[in-house]
């Protein structure tokens, strides 16, 4: 179990490299598909987490999981809506840049929220 949960751990941590590394450091302002799939990723991988983590009785901060959880949602709207908007040609880099903000956030939060 503990290696299910390390391997998802990894998989949690490249979508926040494909959020923060598409939104802030190589597409500035565009909504690339790793930006968009990321933010996908981080919702699903993070609820798995929850899941195993109670399976392998190990403790999890509802709080903090709650709070995870609205700013993820903000990330993938950020995400989903600049993309959608990107297709109509109404480009909205704010957009993009709230996303990779939020994402910084909520890195924050995992690891300072002890
Ligand atoms: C943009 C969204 C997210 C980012 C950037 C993010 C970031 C992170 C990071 C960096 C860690 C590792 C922290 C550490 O081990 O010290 C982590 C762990 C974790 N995250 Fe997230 N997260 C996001 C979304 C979520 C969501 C939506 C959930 C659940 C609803 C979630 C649940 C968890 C859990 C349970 C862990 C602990 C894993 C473990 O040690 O077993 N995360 N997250």
């Amino acid at each position: 179990m503990e290696l299910l949960i390390n391997l998802v751990v990894v998989l949690h941590l490249l979508g926040l490299a494909a959020i923060v590394g598409s939104a802030v450091f190589v597409a500035r302002g565009v909504p690339t598909p790793a930006l968009v799939w990321g933010a996908r990723a981080q919702l699903v991988t993070g609820l798995v987490l929850v899941g195993l983590n109670q399976a392998a009785d190990e403790p999890v901060d509802n709080t903090k999981i709650a709070v995870k959880l609205v700013v993820a949602l903000a990330v993938a709207a950020c995400a989903e809506i600049a993309a959608g908007r990107e297709r109509r040609g109404q480009g909205r880099p704010e957009l993009v840049h709230a996303a990779g903000g939020l994402a910084v956030l909520n890195t924050l939060v995992a690891v300072l929220w002890t």
